[in-house]
């Protein structure tokens, strides 16, 4: 069983490298954000509150972000293993996936660092877009559509941007990962399971990278 988690700023790479490492070992990825997003969409009361802290930038409540991983990696499709995306972002989230592994006799494999710069970031999440029907991800000139305005993966005409990927959110996301989420990064570096990877690198290079780190 592989437990990965994959951290790094607002657009680092982590949904792009999840999806490709999801299928390329066979475990599923684990995207808090796309779960909040689907809650929002859903007009549930976790999804009313979890729209007004993403709009805004901020974090959602640690003891809520937790319920929510511990409640999804009890569904069988985690069996085989799971890619935490955009989980944990504080010190408190850390210590309660450590706790809730712990208790099931498991144990983080690694935790890849996405190495970006921030003056990229901000490109990155203003050409971000996705298919509105399979979720496939792209770029306005990083990742186009092979046909233009036609998803590769399942052939859908409709795409959808994030209202999340503002540049006054997105400044406000930036800060949120320097200030809470950051400072996670030597707690697992001490454990001895902190991986980097140079993130400013191509998409291929960037999981070729990763799959290196992985099978070595
Ligand atoms: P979340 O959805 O996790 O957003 P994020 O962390 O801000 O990260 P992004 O999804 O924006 O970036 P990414 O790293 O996945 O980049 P991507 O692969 O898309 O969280 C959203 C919000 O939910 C948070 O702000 C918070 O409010 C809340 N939340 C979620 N989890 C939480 C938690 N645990 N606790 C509390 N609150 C939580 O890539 C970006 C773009 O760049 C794409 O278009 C892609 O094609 C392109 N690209 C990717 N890699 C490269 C490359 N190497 N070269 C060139 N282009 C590239
Ligand atoms: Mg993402």
């Amino acid at each position: 069983m592989r437990i990965l988690v994959l951290l790094g700023p607002p657009g680092a790479g982590k949904g792009t490298q999840a999806k490709r490492l999801e299928k390329a070992y066979g475990i599923v990825q684990l995207s808090t954000g796309d779960m909040l997003r689907a809650a929002v969409a859903s007009g549930s009361a976790l999804g009313q509150q979890a729209k007004d802290v993403m709009d805004a930038g901020r974090l959602m409540p640690d003891d809520i972000m937790t319920k929510i991983i511990s409640d999804r990696v009890e569904q069988p499709d985690c069996a085989n293993g799971f890619i935490l995306d955009g989980f944990p972002r504080t010190r408190a989230q850390a210590e309660a996936l450590d706790a809730l592994l712990d208790g099931k006799g498991l144990a983080l494999d690694k935790v890849i660092e996405l190495k970006v710069v921030e003056q990229a970031l901000v490109e990155r999440i203003s050409g971000r877009f996705a298919c509105a029907n399979c979720g496939a991800g792209y770029h306005d000139t990083f990742q186009p559509p092979k046909t233009p305005g036609v998803c590769d993966v399942c052939g859908s005409t409709e795409f959808k941007r994030r209202a999340d990927d503002t540049a006054e959110t997105v400044r406000a996301r930036l800060a949120a990962y320097r200030e809470q989420t950051a400072p996670i990064l030597p707690y697992y570096r001490d454990k001895g399971i902190l991986v980097e990877v140079d993130g400013m690198a191509d998409i291929d290079e960037v999981t070729r990278q990763i799959e290196q780190l992985l099978n070595g």
